[in-house]
């Protein structure tokens, strides 16, 4: 990653990651229950086990899970290359109390250097925002003792969710990321609360897809593989994945047990985003690259920031109003209802789909 991407990212994770920690620390309730469950069936450990473990907990943000694993007892170390979400964190730490947790600033694209014997590793939600997300699991490898157990979280390819991504990133600069922050508020002035999925339809969400440096989806199978070259054993269930394209979005959640000494990550393949425009599964999806590329091509060569990021946020919309709805013909149906309208050579066109008139007020 050159120091620009890092620095964007540390950035955009700082700004946009669980701002109201310092004021109100209290993580909710129910995000402790959800997550303290989701570590025991990973790691298939018993809640009050979890005292006996060191945990590593990479790309840890604001510190949320990482907390959760030390309200569970575990020997926590967690690091993240955020040095603004880290304060988040340790204000955490602060307002719980504890004395089993340390957060450290790193970049975990470079070897590890905290510990070579962890039992427990966890990566949640983050490896798909380094540029070589298999260079960071040989490195989170090696971390571990053999018989430990590493779990992980990463981006799934093949949902409604990164064929949205694929076309909205392929149309932002990187500098269209602060006009963006000022835009949301014109497609959604009632804010996310009504399209009830607090977890994966939030600003954080826009900006986390949208326009991190780096956004690699994978599937199943390249996890897999890149486990078995690297030593590892499978232990967590695989689902069926033949219906994703219903989907909004899925992670796909993994845990895997080191049995043997890892390999160099150059023989392993999760390592760029997955094309969401190939093996069309539907005639619907097939309507929806056609008119996507097309869109690419128009709005990729615009000069004007604020038709690119209206654009954006327009599809951003699309997602988020058919993201309880689990028929992929009625999202992409929509979709191509809203690409049709934003390719009309009517200028007001993305306005008169989303009555964002008041967008013509910003210069
Ligand atoms: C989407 S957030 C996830 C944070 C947390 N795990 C969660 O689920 O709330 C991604 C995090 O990964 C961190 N990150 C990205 N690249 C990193 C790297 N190379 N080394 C360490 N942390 C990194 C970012 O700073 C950010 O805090």
């Amino acid at each position: 990653m050159s120091i620009n991407d890092l620095s964007f990212t540390a950035q955009l994770y700082g700004e946009g990651q669980f701002k109201y920690s310092i004021d109100d620390p209290r993580l909710p309730e129910g995000f402790i229950t959800y997550h303290k469950k989701n570590f025991c069936t990973y790691f298939s450990i018993e809640e009050s086990h979890f005292k006996k473990y060191g945990v590593l907990d990479t790309g840890c943000g604001p510190g949320k899970h990482a907390i959760v694993l030390a309200l569970m007892g575990a020997n926590v170390t967690a690091c993240d290359l955020s040095k603004d979400n880290l304060i988040k964190a340790e204000a955490l730490k602060r307002f719980y109390g504890l004395n089993n947790i340390n957060f450290y600033q790193y970049d975990l694209m470079k070897p590890f250097t905290l510990g070579d014997s962890f039992d427990l590793v966890s990566a949640h939600n983050w490896m798909q925002h380094a540029e070589t997300p298999s260079l960071v699991f040989v490195n989170l490898i090696n971390s571990m003792k053999i018989g430990g157990k590493i779990y992980l979280s990463v981006y799934l390819a093949g949902t409604f969710r990164f064929f949205i991504t694929q076309i909205a990133r392929s149309i932002l600069k990187r500098g269209d990321y602060q006009l963006g922050r000022e835009m949301v508020k014109y497609f959604f002035p009632l804010g996310f609360k009504g399209f009830n999925n607090p977890d994966d339809i939030c600003m954080e969400n826009i900006f986390d897809d949208f326009f991190v440096p780096y956004c690699n989806t994978t599937t199943y199978e390249t996890v897999l593989s890149d486990a078995e070259k690297s030593g590892c054993k499978l232990l967590s269930n695989i689902p069926d994945s033949s219906l994703l394209h219903n989907e909004d979005n899925l992670p796909l959640r993994v845990t895997f047990e080191k049995v043997a000494n890892t390999v160099a990550h150059n023989s392993l393949d999760f390592n760029k985003p997955i094309d969401e425009f190939v093996s069309p599964k539907s005639r619907e999806i097939e309507i929806s690259i056609a008119l996507a590329s097309k869109a690419i091509e128009h709005f990729s060569h615009i000069d004007n920031p604020i038709m690119r990021v209206s654009f954006a946020m327009g599809l951003y919309r699309v997602r988020a109003e058919t993201c309880n709805i689990r028929d992929s013909k009625l999202k992409h149906d929509r979709l191509r209802q809203y690409l049709e309208l934003s390719l009309d050579p009517s200028s007001k066109a993305i306005s008169s789909f989303y009555d964002t008139q008041t967008l013509h007020g910003i210069s």
